[in-house]
Parts: structure tokens; C-alpha cells; sequence
């Protein structure tokens, strides 16, 4: 194991956030035991994770779709890496959510019997990149003043993450192996019902229309901004001691790395984009 700086630990190839982080529990990973009906949401992160918690909890509890309760998304759909921060895994009740950022191999070897179900959720990188750029320099991550400095990080997978590249390749080129569903943030921006349908339907899980209408509407960025159970800035006051709000939830939209990334930066991006995606079969939506 490599301590790289104060902010990260590299294990098994692989950048985890430091604070929270349970050495122990990482090394029981492979082992842990899998339910048919869990759920697990992997995501790269700024792929639009808390999108996703969120979504799943307003499908799966009706508590939280009627508001009859103010559970955090993060209590129901806890990080898998991060145990430490939620209640005993292994006593919680099933249907169990989680939500990892995990690498393919580093999961339970359980998800490997196709039973539980994965949603992975990718996004264009670089709207991943300046989304990450912003975030970092709130969060305890490694930080960068400016985009080219950042820009080199995530190129060089100097992340929470480690190498986009790296992490959804190796997804899809293993998909075999699980029961997996590829989701693609800006399909969601641009028909977020349809999407919905669509996640319902990988999860077997039929909601009338009303109750249809209520998950669209909460999962809407401008709801969920205002939402204290689902835009994270009550976790990011309480554990990080961050004041300001909107962290989490900072603009939502397809294409904002144009307003970040000179010419230059983005061709420069493009070659490398290019060279490590070659061949890759998921397409990708750049802008709106
Ligand atoms: P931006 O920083 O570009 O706004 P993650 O949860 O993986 O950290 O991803 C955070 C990103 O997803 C942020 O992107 C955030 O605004 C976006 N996001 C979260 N909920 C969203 C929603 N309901 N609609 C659109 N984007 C959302």
C-alpha cells in the first residue's frame, strides 16, 4: 500500500479517500457477502453519484418519496468503501443500496454470480474534469489552482478514483461477468423520465404514475439543490466542517468544460481521449 499525500491511499492500484477510510474492511472486500436484491451504483466520481442515491432511494422507500421522513440519500445508499460512516452492513435489511466507486476487481467476488444488480453511471470526462476541478478545491483532495494543473492530475489519475480511463474500460470490458446496466448522466439531462423507466425496469420495480412523477420531480436538479436529504451540504458542514452550500450540486449541466478549458487544452485532451478510447463502443454527449 502507497501513502501518495495526506489526502489519498493507494491500494491494489486503486486511489481511495483518506479520511474514513477502514484499512481493515478493504481488505475483507472480496469476501463480503452478497445479497440477490442488493443494489450497487458505480460510479467514476462527478458522474453524478448523488443523482443516482437519490433516485434510488425515491424508487425504493416510500418514506422518502412522500417526505414522511428526513433520512440523508448517504444513510440509504451508504458508500461500500466507506463502512465506517453507516450502520453494520452486514445487519442491514434487505433490498441493501450501496454505492461504491470502485474498480471492477475490487468488488465482491459475490457480484460475480449475476444476481445483485449494478447500475454504472458514466458521464463525458471532461464535464467530469472541471465538475472534479471545482470540487477539489472545496474538498480534502489533492487541489489544483488551476485547470491545466488539475487537468494533469486526472490525466495522470492522481485522483479519488485513480484514471477515468482505467475505470470505465475495465467496467465495460468485464460487464460479462455481472448483472450490470450502463447509464449515461446526460441521457438522464435530457429525458430524466424516460431514464427513470428505464432503471425501473433493469430493477424489476413498477411505480404508478403519480408515484412516477413525484421520483422525476425530486430528482430534478433544481429540487434536489433544495432538498437537505439529498444535496450532501449538511455531510460536507458535519465531517469536513465545509460552511458553504451547493458543493455537490453546482450547476448540473452537459457541456461545461467550455467554459473552463481553453482550445488548446481541449485538443490536447481530444489526442488523449482518443488514443486510450479507441476502440471503445459507449458513445459519448459532449455537449447540449
Ligand atoms: P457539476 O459539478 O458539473 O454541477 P457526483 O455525485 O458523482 O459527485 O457528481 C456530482 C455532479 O453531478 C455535479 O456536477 C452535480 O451538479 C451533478 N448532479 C447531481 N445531481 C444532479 C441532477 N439532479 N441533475 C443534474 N446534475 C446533477
Amino acid at each position: 500500500m502507497e501513502d501518495i499525500d495526506s489526502f489519498l491511499f493507494k491500494f491494489e492500484g486503486y486511489y481511495f479517500l483518506r479520511p474514513g477510510l477502514d484499512i481493515g474492511f478493504l481488505e475483507t472486500l472480496n469476501d463480503f457477502e452478497i445479497r440477490e436484491d442488493d443494489v450497487f451504483i458505480v460510479t467514476y466520481p462527478k458522474s453524478g453519484t448523488i443523482w443516482f442515491q437519490q433516485i434510488l432511494n425515491l424508487i425504493y422507500f416510500d418514506e422518502h418519496r412522500k417526505s414522511t421522513e428526513n433520512l440523508e440519500t448517504i444513510l440509504r445508499v451508504p458508500y461500500f468503501e466507506y463502512p465506517n460512516q453507516n450502520t453494520d452492513f452486514v445487519k442491514r435489511p434487505s433490498p441493501r443500496l450501496f454505492t461504491t466507486h470502485l474498480p471492477y476487481y475490487l468488488v465482491p467476488s459475490g457480484l460475480k454470480n449475476k444476481k445483485a444488480k449494478i447500475i454504472y453511471v458514466y458521464r463525458n470526462p471532461k464535464d467530469i474534469m472541471c465538475s472534479y476541478f471545482h470540487f477539489s478545491k472545496k474538498m480534502p483532495l489533492p487541489a489544483a489552482t488551476t485547470i491545466e494543473e488539475f487537468m494533469k492530475l486526472f490525466l495522470e489519475g492522481k485522483v479519488l478514483g485513480s484514471l477515468w480511463f482505467d475505470h470505465i474500460k475495465d467496467w465495460y470490458e468485464h460487464k460479462s461477468l455481472f448483472n450490470i446496466e450502463f447509464m449515461m448522466y446526460e441521457e438522464l439531462k435530457k429525458d430524466l423520465r424516460g431514464s427513470i423507466l428505464k432503471i425501473c425496469k433493469f430493477l424489476g420495480k413498477e411505480l404508478s404514475d403519480e408515484d412516477m412523477d413525484t421520483v422525476v420531480s425530486q430528482a430534478m436538479f433544481e429540487n434536489m439543490k433544495l432538498d437537505p436529504r439529498a444535496n450532501y451540504d449538511n455531510i460536507l458542514k458535519d465531517q469536513f466542517g465545509i460552511q458553504e452550500k451547493g458543493h455537490f450540486l453546482r450547476k448540473g449541466t452537459i457541456g461545461d468544460w467550455k467554459n473552463y478549458m481553453t482550445v488548446e487544452q481541449n485538443e490536447r485532451f481530444d489526442k488523449i481521449f482518443q488514443k486510450n478510447m479507441k476502440d471503445f463502443p459507449l458513445k459519448f454527449i459532449w455537449d447540449m
